[in-house]
């Protein structure tokens, strides 16, 4: 698939969707998938070197979020493994990383750890996978990037078991009104090029609490990190019952 095919039902519609909405399918789409090509294999790049400093922000939350789960874990978007040390032994892991450039980076990070892996190139969006197989679903930092966050969390209520346990940890939108939110937009069309796709500015706990799940425990925190500054992190249960989402 073509990295910036396009999701019609992606929300909201900026100017630069509305831009390669009107470029699909002519020369310069075509040409477009090598300089694409080139940028995905940079992106894994320069995540596995910066990995590192991110991960060390949010160590003391992974440690107590990510050491103590158990069974079938399904991580959304792993990049280049930067959680498979918090992950205890003895769990069946399988990655959902659509940028194949990031594969041998997953290898060798699992390697390192004794970690057997999974990893595939599907989507958040569409994961391959059973209803109900999943123990854990784990996101960081991916529910900014993927292209329709309303599909992808359909799509882990989907793999998880009914009490299974969705963890999380994003960074999100500023405060609505506040001169870091206006600046997140502002940078939104550059920020997301440069890095992979990554929306600054997205609800992405408005989304995770209207996703169906019951209940969610959400912290509400600040890293160093100027327009990504904000930050959640929590788990939300898939309940018996389906909810309407
Ligand atoms: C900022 S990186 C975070 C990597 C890793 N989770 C971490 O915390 O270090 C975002 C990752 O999400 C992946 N990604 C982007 N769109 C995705 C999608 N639709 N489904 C699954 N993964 C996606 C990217 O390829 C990339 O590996």
């Amino acid at each position: 698939m073509h990295p910036y095919e396009l999701n019609p039902g992606r929300t909201p519609l900026n100017w630069h969707h509305v831009v390669l909405a009107r470029l699909r399918g002519t020369w310069l789409w075509r040409e477009m998938s090598v300089p694409l090509e080139f940028s995905q294999r940079l992106f894994a790049w320069a995540m596995g070197h910066v990995a590192q400093h991110y991960d060390a922000l949010l160590a003391h939350r992974k440690e107590s979020l990510l050491s103590g789960i158990h069974g079938t874990i399904v991580e959304i978007g792993p990049g280049t493994g930067s959680n498979f040390r918090y992950y205890p032994r003895g769990i069946h892991w399988i990655g959902a990383e659509p940028n194949r450039h990031m594969h041998p980076y997953l290898r060798r990070a699992a390697e390192s750890v004794g970690l057997e892996i999974d990893v595939r190139s599907s989507r958040a969006e569409a994961l391959d996978l059973a209803d109900q197989s999943a123990d854990v679903v784990i996101s960081t930092a991916v529910l900014c990037s993927v292209d329709d966050q309303g599909k992808a969390l359909r799509e882990i209520r989907r793999v998880l078991r009914p009490g299974g346990q969705f963890i999380f940890m994003e960074h999100v939108a500023a405060e609505r009104g506040t001169v870091l939110s206006g600046i997140q937009h502002a940078i939104q069309p550059l920020w997301s090029c440069l890095a992979g796709g990554c929306h600054p500015a997205r609800d992405t706990q408005g989304t995770i609490t209207q996703a169906g799940f019951a209940p969610v425990s959400v912290e509400r925190f600040r890293l160093p990190l100027g327009p990504i500054a904000p930050h959640i992190a929590g788990i939300a249960i898939r309940p018996s019952a389906n909810l309407p989402a």
